[in-house]
């Protein structure tokens, strides 16, 4: 009976959390063990400098291999070769393919030459945690994955080299919980099908060159939505006062941008907000005398912007803890 139920509770976690147990060392299936092996000796890496990589080999089984995560019937589901000194590239033909049970793919902080993200990573149709260090143009990368990888629900491609726009049809992910894209040269518009994902809960488009005015946010917006950063892109006009349809948001960075309001006066119901960074925008301010706010912020940050009066709605804030008014024109 314990047994049993301990099973039933490791395959709740299997199935409804990303898997990542790394305790549970059961019997690598012989195949898989080949597969990583041979991945393993197609791989190019400086083994001085690796931790992993350099715990695989034949006399120990697979699922004891740091970096690999096994499910209970000795099935490859999680792969974490991140910051291994890889220097090759992964094309097609890689046996990391034929792991068709993978879950979780780390792969980042490495220096992979390819250009491009391999197509065959489509073969991986269970993935739901990517996270990568390639590099991209224009729209392929972002075609490559809405098209082969429907389950993922983390999305990290920070410091890619991609450039190119967000392709409207990465809204095709529709399990998408994470999309970290900072630190790369993307441009275009920012898509509201993105921004409109159903389960969305974090989203990281720091240090881009993103232009034009953020996207209306839908009313269908997951209420676990808590985190938008957008600073350091090109970014400008009115914040829309639909971001308070985002009902779980917390943590807004849209610092470093030409952002010229921000609906402080906007919603009709009561709304605590962790943290809002606008520094560094085109900020005014001309409510003329709207005191009313509903809305109540913590750590308020308008530093380098273009105010020319105390905002009056600042009158009506009783969590505020913090607030950064300097170098502007009051
Ligand atoms: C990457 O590996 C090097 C050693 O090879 C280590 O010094 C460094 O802390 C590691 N970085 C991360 C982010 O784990
Ligand atoms: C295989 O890896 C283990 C550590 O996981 C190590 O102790 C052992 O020496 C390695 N064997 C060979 C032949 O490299
Ligand atoms: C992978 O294969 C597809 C066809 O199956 C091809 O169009 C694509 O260029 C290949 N990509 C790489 C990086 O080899
Ligand atoms: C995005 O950048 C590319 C060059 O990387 C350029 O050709 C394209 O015109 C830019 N698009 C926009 C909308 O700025
Ligand atoms: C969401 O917006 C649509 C129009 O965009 C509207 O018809 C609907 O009533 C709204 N739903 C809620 C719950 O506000
Ligand atoms: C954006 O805000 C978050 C916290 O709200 C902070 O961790 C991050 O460093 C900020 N980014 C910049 C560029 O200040
Ligand atoms: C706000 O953003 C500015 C500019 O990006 C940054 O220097 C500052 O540290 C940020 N402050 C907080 C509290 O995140
Ligand atoms: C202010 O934002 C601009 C981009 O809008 C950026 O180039 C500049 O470095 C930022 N300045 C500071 C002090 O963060
Ligand atoms: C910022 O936006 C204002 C209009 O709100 C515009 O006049 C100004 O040129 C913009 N600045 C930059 C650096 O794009
Ligand atoms: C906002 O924060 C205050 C003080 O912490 C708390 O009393 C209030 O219930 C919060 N309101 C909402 C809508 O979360
Ligand atoms: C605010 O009021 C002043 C004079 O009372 C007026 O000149 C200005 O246009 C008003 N601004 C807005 C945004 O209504
Ligand atoms: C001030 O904020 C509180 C809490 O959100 C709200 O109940 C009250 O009506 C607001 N007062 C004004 C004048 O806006």
């Amino acid at each position: 009976m314990p047994t049993l139920l301990l099973h039933f509770l490791l395959f709740l976690i299997t199935t409804t959390v990303t898997n990542l147990i790394p305790a549970v060392h059961s019997n690598c299936i012989e195949a898989q063990q080949q597969s990583l092996l041979h991945f393993k000796q197609s791989l190019e890496f400086d083994s001085s400098e690796s931790s992993k990589l350099i715990t695989w080999n034949s006399s120990t089984e697979c699922c004891a291999w740091l970096g690999v995560t096994c499910s209970t019937i000795g099935s490859v589901v999680g792969l974490d070769i991140s910051n291994e000194s890889i220097s090759c590239s992964i094309d097609n033909s890689s046996s990391l393919f034929q792991l068709q049970h993978l879950q979780s793919l780390n792969l980042a902080d490495n220096n992979f030459k390819s250009s491009s993200i391999p197509s065959a990573i489509g073969k991986l149709t269970e993935l739901r945690y990517l996270n990568l260090m390639l590099s991209g143009q224009g729209s392929d990368w972002c075609e490559a994955i809405s098209s082969s990888l429907p389950n993922l629900r983390v999305l990290s491609l920070s410091g890619c080299r991609l450039s190119g726009p967000i392709c409207d049809s990465l809204a095709k992910l529709q399990s998408l919980q994470e999309i970290d894209l900072s630190l790369n040269q993307l441009n275009g518009s920012i898509p509201s099908s993105v921004v409109s994902l159903p389960k969305l809960e974090r989203l990281t488009l720091s240090h881009n060159r993103f232009s034009g005015q953020v996207p209306e946010f839908s009313n269908t917006s997951s209420p676990l939505f808590d985190t938008l950063y957008l600073e350091n892109n090109n970014l400008e006009g009115q914040i829309p006062t639909s971001i308070f349809n985002l009902h779980g948001l917390l943590f807004l960075n849209l610092s470093s941008n030409n952002f010229s309001g921000f609906p402080f006066n906007g919603p009709r119901l009561p709304r605590n907000l962790s943290s809002v960074n606008l520094s560094n925008n085109s900020m005014l301010f001309d409510y003329n005398g709207s005191k009313s706010s509903f809305l109540q912020i913590r750590h308020l940050i308008l530093a380098s912007n273009k105010l020319r009066a105390f905002p009056d709605f600042l009158r009506n804030q009783s969590i505020l803890y913090h607030l950064d008014l300097s170098n502007n024109q009051i």
